[in-house]
């Protein structure tokens, strides 16, 4: 007899309350309302803003998300680095605990990580498998395209690709851009995001009616 797989179900509607996969591991973060984190993710130390969503195998380190972010399967914001400056740059020398050598973690290297956290503004679309290495900001509305390497801030409303990842164009005008992120549509409360939500469709007429 042939295995017939039944494909798990994702709750096709979001809610106010974070929507979190079960198997999901996460330690200490925070994510807003409207929140989506998809199957196999691993978030630690980070938070993530209203509307954004994360889909599967996701890795999030020491990172701070803004709102209406899309977060495609297979990206890793801030793999966290091992301490090449050490004679060993193996767990033995941080995770001490795990391997009975000391009473305690080398905490100073784990402060460490976290003062090099990445920063993603909002509305910022990161595609398929891509990396965002530590330390990296991001303005709001760019794009990551799929398999980046990024290295370098990227600017709002850009798009980069490659590896490592360069500016391929923008999306918008600088004069569009610095509108929009002028009018901050992001900051909305739900009843104004509701009355103008096909707004958001046109970015000529959005600025006309809202810039
Ligand atoms: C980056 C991206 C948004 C660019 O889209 P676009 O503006 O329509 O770009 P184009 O297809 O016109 O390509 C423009 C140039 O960038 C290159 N390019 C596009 N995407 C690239 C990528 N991911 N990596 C490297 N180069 C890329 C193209 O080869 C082309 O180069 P050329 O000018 O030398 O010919 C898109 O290619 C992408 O990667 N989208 C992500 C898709 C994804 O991961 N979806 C997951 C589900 S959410």
């Amino acid at each position: 007899m042939p295995v017939i797989y039944q494909p798990i179900k994702t709750p096709a509607n979001r809610s106010i309350v974070p929507l979190i996969e079960e198997s999901c591991e996460i330690i200490n973060c925070f994510a807003g309302e409207w929140t989506a984190i998809g199957r196999n993710n691993k978030l630690i130390e980070s938070s993530i803003g209203d509307y954004s969503y994360t889909m599967e195998d996701v890795t999030i380190n020491y990172s701070e998300i803004g709102k209406f972010c899309s977060i495609a399967s297979h990206v890793c914001i801030n793999p966290v680095q091992h301490p090449m400056d050490r004679v060993s740059q193996h767990h033995i020398t941080y995770r001490r605990l795990q391997y009975q050598l000391k009473e305690n973690d080398d905490e100073a290297f784990f402060d460490w990580r976290r003062s090099h956290k990445v920063k993603i503004g909002h509305d910022v679309w990161i595609g398929h498998g891509a990396i965002i290495m530590k330390g990296v900001e991001i303005g709001n509305g760019a794009v990551v395209g799929a398999g980046a390497v990024v290295t370098k801030n990227v600017e709002p409303y850009s798009i980069v690709a490659g590896v490592p990842a360069k500016p391929i164009r923008k999306r918008f005008s600088d004069e569009i851009a610095a509108k929009l992120e002028k009018v901050s549509w992001w900051d909305w409360p739900r009843e104004k995001l509701e009355n103008h939500l096909d707004d958001l469709n046109d970015v000529e007429l959005f600025i006309k009616k809202h810039g």
